[in-house]
């Protein structure tokens, strides 16, 4: 049944924790914002690396995954839930909302709304995975809201593992970016939607190759915001004093996740344990 916040009297606040999960290490991005935004939160951040990567898996597969990610974090009694992936936003988010009776937020609105503010002369550009891309789940959102926009899509999924190695300032990723970027700079877009987790990583050389004047959208600032929003009107805030915990979870051996996790959350990432996400 879909969380309604109506059906259910209103609470002063939960101290119960925030639930977050991604293919893998992507959704930090998202999760450092949610870090900054919500420092009181408890959170508990299911990486399900094991899987990884969803861009290129069909929609059947990502909805399944995706539910089995949600029944792990529920363990937690988690009070809300992030899809922190664009491409499980994309696929499953829809379906999650009609399943489970928790408020569930995904990367696509946040992102889409942002970008219809942003854009001057009507011109979006998207960029993400193939799954992302295919799905037009930005362009929908985006229509959604104005059919007038005009919505470019393009996937860009050499971006994914560019900022996974940390090709952050090689001459190779500058390549691959004008490859992939030049025909949303021929279409003018004034607006480019980063629809990816890994994607913040590359901002600089994505701007240098769109040009500066073009705004850059990023999802995981929006939705963070968007989380923020709704957990003041669902009176879910956790307004207790004391360190909020930070808890985080793979579905396959830690080290990988440690490493590169902490080149996305720009911190020390600690308390990371495997758990057997096909028990959920
Ligand atoms: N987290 C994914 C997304 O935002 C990117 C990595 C993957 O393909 O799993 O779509």
């Amino acid at each position: 049944m879909p969380y309604s916040p109506k059906s259910s009297a209103k609470p002063k606040e939960n101290a119960n924790p925030l639930g977050i999960f991604d293919s893998g290490v992507g959704g930090l991005t998202v999760a450092k914002k949610i870090f900054e935004l919500l420092p009181n939160e408890n959170v508990i951040y299911f990486g399900d690396t094991g899987r990884y990567p969803y861009g290129p898996r069909s929609k059947g597969i990502v909805k399944k995954f995706s539910s089995q990610n949600v029944n792990f974090l529920l363990s937690y009694k988690v009070k809300f839930i992030v899809v922190a992936c664009n491409t499980a936003s994309s696929f499953a988010l829809a379906g999650l909302r009609k399943n489970y009776d928790i408020p569930l937020v995904g990367v696509i609105e946040p992102g889409a709304a942002a970008a219809i503010k942003a854009t001057r002369n009507g011109k979006i550009g998207v960029i993400g995975t193939v799954g992302t891309i295919y799905s037009k789940a930005y362009q929908k959102a985006i229509h959604r809201r104005n059919r007038q926009m005009k919505v470019y899509s393009i996937p860009c999924p050499l971006f994914v593992s560019l900022a996974e190695e940390g090709y952050i300032n090689k001459d190779a990723t500058q390549l691959i970016a004008n490859e992939y970027l030049n025909p949303l700079v021929k279409k003018q877009v004034d607006t480019l939607v980063l629809g990816c987790t890994h994607y913040p990583l590359l901002k600089k050389v994505i701007s240098r190759t769109m040009g500066e004047k073009v705004k850059l959208i990023d999802s995981a600032e929006e939705t963070a915001k968007e989380v923020k929003r709704l957990l003041k009107i669902y009176g879910l805030l956790r307004n207790a004093k004391g360190q909020a915990f930070r808890r985080f979870y793979v579905s396959d051996v830690p080290n990988k996740f440690i490493e590169v996790g902490e080149k996305f959350l720009k911190g020390k990432i600690r308390d990371v344990k495997r758990i057997d996400i096909d028990k959920h």
